[in-house]
């Protein structure tokens, strides 16, 4: 068994995944993901959600910044996730240029990006959700991309959140950034944070999704 599989308690990323099993099951079994994935919402939703992604990615990105400086912290930087741009060029095609003036931030996006700016100034709260979006988008992220793609009829443009132009393989990329998680210098109770926040992640992205399905409730088509 090598580190990345070890159930050892200590081993971080062992301990994420399992202590968000449940949480991803929830999260992913969400109506607004469901109908997202089977083609039944309007590109509008989609755009959307997009939308939220802006200020969900500026604020993890930001607290990515603060971490940058911090000797532990810069260890789980990587330049190569950067998705805020990528967001920006997506929304321009799915909105328009003048994308910044039409779209709104939902109440459960302000919740969300408000914690993600106070996990800048801790490590393990940081990497709890840096770990949540970017391994999600580097996995059922990519599952997502070719679903939104084929319902909605689009190439590379509209999904370019999802195309790490910088990670031509997940696989092994996912693996060095699960050891990099191991290989932080955490002690017993920042563990226990990183996982408790990682669960706090987790629900705020469900409360997205609840927020987003009650929007397009009455235009799913069947
Ligand atoms: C349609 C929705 C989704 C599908 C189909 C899906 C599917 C998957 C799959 C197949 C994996 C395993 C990949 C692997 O082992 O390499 C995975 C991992 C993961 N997903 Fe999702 N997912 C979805 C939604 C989400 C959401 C909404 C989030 C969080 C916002 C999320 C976060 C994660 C994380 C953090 C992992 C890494 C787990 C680990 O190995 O530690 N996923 N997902």
């Amino acid at each position: 068994m090598t580190k990345t599989e070890s159930t050892d308690s200590t081993v971080l990323s062992a301990r994420l995944r399992a202590g968000t099993r449940d949480a991803h099951q929830t999260a992913e079994s969400t109506g607004f993901v469901t109908r997202l994935m089977d083609g039944s919402l309007p590109l509008a939703a989609y755009a959307n959600l997009v939308a939220q992604h802006h200020t969900i990615y500026r604020a993890l990105e930001q607290a990515g910044e603060q971490q940058r400086h911090d000797t532990r912290g810069a260890t789980v930087i990587f330049d190569e996730l950067t998705r805020t741009p990528s967001i920006e060029a997506d929304l321009a095609h799915l909105i328009g240029d003048d994308w910044r003036s039409r779209i709104e931030v939902l109440p459960a996006t302000r919740v969300y990006a408000a914690r993600l700016s106070e996990a800048g100034a801790s490590l393990p709260r940081y990497a709890a959700h840096a770990y949540t979006r970017y391994l999600g988008d580097l996995s059922g992220g990519q599952v997502i991309k070719r679903m939104v793609q084929r319902h909605y009829g689009l190439g590379d443009q509209g999904v370019a959140f999802y195309t790490f132009t910088d990670i031509p393989k997940t696989k092994p990329f996912k693996d060095e950034y699960r050891e990099r998680l191991d290989g932080l210098d955490l002690s017993a109770a920042e563990l226990d944070e990183a996982v408790a926040e990682a669960q706090v992640a987790f629900e705020l992205n469900t409360a997205l999704f609840g927020e987003l399905g009650r929007l397009y409730e009455s235009l799913v088509s069947h």
